[in-house]
């Protein structure tokens, strides 16, 4: 039976051997929600960068760049890390740069995994399926904030190991706590948003709208992946 586990921050992924493995990256609020979400609204790709001299060069090029830092939009880009920056008449078939502050630092940091998954409550089940058929040992990479565990990643992770559990092999106890949070607040994900420490940050900007649909299960029934460049629809 392959193996499923949990690393809780990227300031532990050094503990991890990813080459083998299938690694999904979360970020519920909001990187990972968002990509979802732009590519669900007809993007051609994601283009995800780590830093944000990158991100200018996209935009001096003329791409359509998404900048956050600390939950806001940087100076000098109309569009930040909210999925609803990302309608379908501003992304159709167009390619989106995106720097944020920990997801996409996340997902550069797994680059040498055998496939890289981006994951949210809003694909959770096609996750679920996509992992089951892919059948390798598996690691759920929660984004976190700035090295320090998040409640809503972890808890999305969890959402998956349960999910999982009779295919996948636990073989860690952070594999059974993220899966106990989940199991604790899965009826009302929107209690274990409103005690997150990244709620109380982004609730100063009045992004309600953003913490309904980030929470939302299933919204969307396709998986993205990365291949090193560029993020597209599985
Ligand atoms: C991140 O990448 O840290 C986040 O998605 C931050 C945010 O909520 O915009």
């Amino acid at each position: 039976m392959p193996k499923i586990d949990v690393c809780l921050s990227p300031e532990l992924i050094h503990l991890f051997d990813i080459k083998e493995k299938v690694v999904v990256i979360i970020d519920i609020l909001r990187a990972t929600s968002t990509i979802c979400s732009i590519l669900n609204n007809g993007a051609k790709e994601v283009i995800p960068v780590p830093d944000l001299e990158k991100a200018k060069k996209y935009l001096r090029k003329g791409y359509i760049v998404g900048a956050e830092r600390g939950g806001k939009t940087i100076d000098g880009f109309s569009y930040g890390n909210s999925p609803f920056d990302y309608p379908s008449e501003v992304v159709k078939d167009k390619s989106i740069v995106l720097t944020t502050s920990n997801g996409t630092k996340a997902l550069h940091l797994s680059k040498d995994a055998d496939q890289i998954l981006i994951g949210s409550f809003l694909n959770l089940n096609e996750i679920v399926n996509k992992i089951k058929t892919i059948n390798k040992d598996c690691l759920l990479f929660c984004a976190g904030w700035k090295g320090h565990f998040s409640l809503e990643d972890s808890c999305c992770a969890g959402a998956l190991v349960h999910y999982l559990s009779e295919h996948f092999e636990l073989c860690s106890d952070s594999g059974i706590v993220t899966k106990d949070l989940y199991l604790q607040y899965k009826n009302d994900l929107m209690v274990m948003i409103k005690k997150s420490a990244h709620f109380k940050r982004l609730n100063h900007f009045g992004v309600n709208k953003d913490f309904d649909l980030c929470i939302t299960q299933n919204l969307f029934n396709q998986v993205p992946f990365w291949n090193g460049s560029s993020i597209m629809l599985g």
